[in-house]
């Protein structure tokens, strides 16, 4: 028996929406990261990253944004913004009680990105 992908142990299309929805919400409500959101579209970003997260974790939407460093060039973002943006997910994910496994390699994907995000 094959393992179920990432997005069916996380619970589905139906908790990727509230995850993106408790980043969005972590975002815009830290002091370290909150300027940078400032002129965004709620909606469109959401969608962009609920589109990457089932692109990635092996749901049926397909991905339609920019890569990571074509999104994030130009933006000179810190290691300390790196750091509050990944706090930020792992709250989310504490929120919505997702397990340690999933946790675990939700992180090691996001700092894989790092080097495409990160001082671009
Ligand atoms: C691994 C970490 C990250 C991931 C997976 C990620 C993912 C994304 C995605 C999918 C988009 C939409 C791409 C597009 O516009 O085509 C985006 C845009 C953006 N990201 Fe990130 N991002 C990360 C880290 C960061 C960090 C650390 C910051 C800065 C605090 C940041 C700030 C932004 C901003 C300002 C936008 C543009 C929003 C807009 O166009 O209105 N991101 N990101």
């Amino acid at each position: 028996m094959s393992e179920a992908s990432l997005f069916d142990r996380l619970g589905g299309a139906e908790m990727v929406d509230k995850i993106v929805d408790d980043i969005w919400i972590n975002h815009t409500s830290n002091p370290k990261v909150k300027q940078r959101y400032i002129d965004s579209d709620p909606d469109t970003v959401k969608r962009l990253v609920r589109e990457f997260m089932h692109a990635g974790f092996g749901g049926p939407l397909e991905y339609t944004g920019r890569d990571m460093l074509a999104a994030h060039t130009g933006m000179n973002i810190s290691d300390e913004e790196f750091v509050a943006v990944c706090d930020d997910v792992l709250k989310a994910l504490d929120k919505n009680e997702i397990g340690q496994t999933e946790r675990d390699q939700i992180l090691v994907a996001l700092y894989s990105m790092k080097g495409d995000i990160v001082g671009v």
